[in-house]
């Protein structure tokens, strides 16, 4: 028998490890897999055999990445000792000498949909636990209920679909005239398309309340001083108009011409629109709320052509529902409704804003305070909440401003 050469032996070894390796990547995927697994089927596991029985402590090249009850192996510790029974459907917590992570450090497990790429350790507690918790609030009272929102209660809202604010001085005039301006554009492009159309508004009416928000912060910052209240207002409209854009978006998707169009309407309005709040909050505000009577007037044609059959009603998308709390039957039309509601209150409030302005009493905290007062205007606003009361009680439901902010 021939002996076989060591130059031989070394060309096989160097050839079969990398084999070797790959084997072994075979039957523990997990070792090395884990952050690919969540993206194919065969690595991740079913919800239909979610654990491994207890006659089958070790993982198998079948089964090979641990159920969800089990504690993610970490890259130094791949698999579960021999001598640690892997939990079952009956134990589904690992006993005391297992690996667990601990309660303050909280390890991601490879069956989360979370891509493992994101290291546990680096991902502040607070801020997981504030992105699972929070989550988008309606600004209408009607919304922020218990109680599903039927379309009759959408229908009975009294919004004020006609109202109007009859320009009174030279800045209302320009304001009110520059959004005419501006509306021939979409009403020409745009014609009867109105998912198109809502979703370009949409794409705009968002920018307003980020602008003020961010420049009455600034100014704030600038002077020392709280804000009257303003910030968060409009910070919430913002948000607020960036939801109606999302549920849109559900119905819609823009072509590439129609991004490029969203892209260079941004750019400009962004600008102009900082500018003029730099140089005339009142009249950027003025201009707002005309902004949001044209959007009364859009969204109330989108409602005039689902009622004739020009678009079809379709089943509402579920961002819609949850956001306004509408029922699990609601449809576009509610969805209509209900964002019309919203641009209602926009225009009233950038109405109002531009107001204090001009009447030079911009703590809208003192006008709160005053309001409630008056039994009538806590009626009106409904359950104020106990907190609410206290905090105000301090001094400013008395009109005058917290010893601390004045
Ligand atoms: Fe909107
Ligand atoms: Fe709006």
């Amino acid at each position: 028998m021939l002996k076989t050469p060591r130059s031989f032996n070394l060309a096989t070894s160097l050839i079969s490890s990398p084999i070797r390796g790959l084997l072994f990547l075979h039957n523990q995927p997990h070792t090395f897999f884990t952050r690919f697994a969540s993206t194919t089927t065969n690595q991740t596991p079913s919800t239909t055999n979610p654990t491994q029985s207890a006659t089958n402590p070790t993982p198998s090249a079948t089964n090979p990445t641990p159920s969800a009850t089990n504690p993610t192996p970490s890259a130094t510790n791949p698999t579960p000792p021999a001598t640690n029974p892997t939990p079952s459907a009956t134990n589904p917590t690992p006993p005391a000498t297992n690996p667990t992570p601990s309660a303050t450090k909280p390890t991601l497990s490879a069956t989360d949909p979370v891509p493992s790429a994101v290291d546990p350790d680096e991902m502040p507690p607070d801020m997981i636990r504030e992105l699972h918790s929070s989550h988008p609030r309606p600004m209408r009272f009607e919304f922020n209920q218990k109680d599903k929102v039927t379309s009759q209660m959408l229908e009975n809202m009294d919004i004020g679909v006609k109202k109007h604010r009859i320009p009174a001085t030279f800045s209302d005039f320009a304001a009110f005239n520059a959004v005419r301006l501006l509306r021939w554009l979409p009403d020409t492009y745009f014609k009867d398309n109105h998912y198109m159309r809502v979703v370009m508004l949409e794409t705009v009416a968002a920018v307003p309340g980020m602008v003020g928000g961010m420049l009455r912060h600034l100014r704030s910052l600038r002077n020392v001083r709280h804000d009257g209240g303003w910030i968060i207002h409009l910070l919430h409209e913002a948000e607020n108009e960036r939801m109606h854009l999302l549920t849109w978006m559900k119905c819609l998707q823009p072509t590439w011409v129609d991004r490029s169009i969203i892209l260079g309407v941004q750019g400009a309005f962004f600008n102009a629109y900082f500018l003029l709040y730099l140089l005339s909050p009142r009249t950027a505000h003025r201009f707002c709320g005309y902004l949001e009577e044209e959007a009364v007037i859009s969204y109330t044609h989108f409602l005039k052509d689902i009622d004739e059959g020009k678009i079809e009603n379709r089943p509402a998308p579920r961002i819609a529902k949850e956001y306004y709390n509408l029922q699990p039957t609601a449809t576009i039309r509610d969805v209509v409704l209900a964002v019309r509601s919203d641009e209602a209150l926009h225009r009233d409030s950038n109405h109002h804003f531009a107001d204090r302005i001009a009447a030079c009493q911009e703590d809208l905290r003192r006008d709160v305070g005053m309001l409630l007062q008056s039994p009538e205007w806590r009626n009106r606003l409904g359950n104020v909440s106990q907190e609410a009361d206290q905090r105000w009680g301090r001094g400013e439901a008395r009109g005058t401003p917290h010893p601390r902010d004045s």
